[in-house]
């Protein structure tokens, strides 16, 4: 019986991976660059044992059925550490997300990161981060940027071995937040992996491949240096690019033709125009969002207070769900004991 822990946090692209040059690589068109969120996390154990006749997967206590399709992709996944590790042996997998999946946080990203570390770990594999990276993201794209700590860069690369992510600046480097306003619990109607496929169908995806790397240098630059308006007028605008990209990737959903992805909800839309008119008032925040209805408000730590309550008051009659994040270390290994304390809370 080979057994270990690893826990991981979601992470918010703010250069988007939005459209996959090789769909079955997760090789994306572009790069991208995101941060670890602290307040959301997957705590994964794996139990490697000659006992199973199958993987056994739980996510937040719920068995999934091994022929399920998120079983199994994640048995797909372990094939593939299995494969490096020479071994056929099946896996009992219980994962904990201490945040509800498909609101707006990235659970495929954490978990993937998880789940490779985990099992790479528990098979007595070796691997530099750059490895578990590139694995992660066979899984699920943007679990590469969950490996390494702070704020990462993914390389677009073409080919397996060169499309991964690396740190770019630590933990500690600069005091942004992220405010995630959950506006809906609805799971969403088209996955962002159709979304990937479905991008290069807007008559705008030729514009965006334009535009993409120069912004990856702008961000890079404006994190490198702390500048904060440069950072928001960036991530404000390619988030936006994002949805038009989405809105305008045509797609036929059982027989019938739809014009766009949307991915927001009416709450979405307000709380932009409210990030908007905030700091036309001279409060400094930006909004990103990622293929569904959540806003992440991007302040200062120092504003967290003001933003919470303005929030708060406009909100108050609403069921708004609100998550402070910092940034966050990368995917880690954790002992019994941190796992006690980790299921715990
Ligand atoms: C909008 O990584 O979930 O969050 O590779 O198909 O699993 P798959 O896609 P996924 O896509 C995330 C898209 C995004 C933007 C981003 O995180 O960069």
């Amino acid at each position: 019986m080979r057994r270990a822990s690893a826990i991981a946090h979601p992470n918010l692209a703010f250069v988007k991976y939005w459209g996959k040059a090789n769909s079955e690589l997760n090789i994306p068109f572009n790069g991208s660059i995101s941060m670890n969120l602290s307040s959301a996390k997957t705590v994964t154990t794996i139990t490697f044992d000659e006992g199973y006749d199958q993987d056994h997967i739980t996510i937040d206590g719920e068995t999934l059925h091994h022929q399920a399709k998120a079983g199994l992709r994640i048995s797909q996944h372990l094939d593939r550490l299995r494969e490096i590790a020479h071994t056929s042996t099946f896996a009992q997998v219980i994962t904990r997300n201490n945040f509800p999946m498909g609101t707006g946080f990235a659970s495929s990203a954490s978990g993937f990161a998880a789940l490779t570390l985990a099992a790479a770990s528990a098979l007595g594999l070796e691997l530099s981060k750059k490895q578990l990276s590139i694995l992660a993201r066979r899984g699920s794209g943007s679990a590469c940027r969950s490996i390494p700590d702070g704020f990462a860069e993914w390389f677009a690369g073409h080919d397996n071995e060169s499309s991964y992510a690396i740190e770019i600046a630590p933990v500690g480097h600069w005091d942004i937040i992220d405010i995630a306003v959950v506006v809906s619990n609805k799971a969403k109607l088209v996955s962002s992996s159709l979304g990937h496929e479905l991008a290069q169908n807007s008559p705008f995806w030729a514009a965006r491949s334009q535009i993409v790397s120069g912004r990856l240098a702008r961000v890079r630059a404006a994190i490198e240096k702390r500048d904060f308006s440069a950072f928001g007028h960036e991530i404000e605008s390619e988030a936006l690019e994002l949805h038009a990209i989405a809105m305008t990737s045509s797609y036929n959903l059982e027989a019938s033709w739809q014009s766009g992805i949307f991915y927001w909800e009416p709450s979405t839309l307000h709380l932009l125009k409210l990030v908007q008119e905030w700091r036309a008032t001279g409060l400094e925040v930006y909004f990103t969002l990622d293929a569904g209805p959540t806003v992440h408000i991007i302040c200062r730590q120092q504003q967290e207070i003001e933003v919470l309550q303005r929030i708060s008051g406009f909100a108050s009659d609403l069921n708004w769900n609100m998550v402070v994040s910092k940034p966050a270390s990368g995917s880690r290994i954790i002992s019994d004991t941190d796992l006690e304390a980790e299921t715990k809370n």
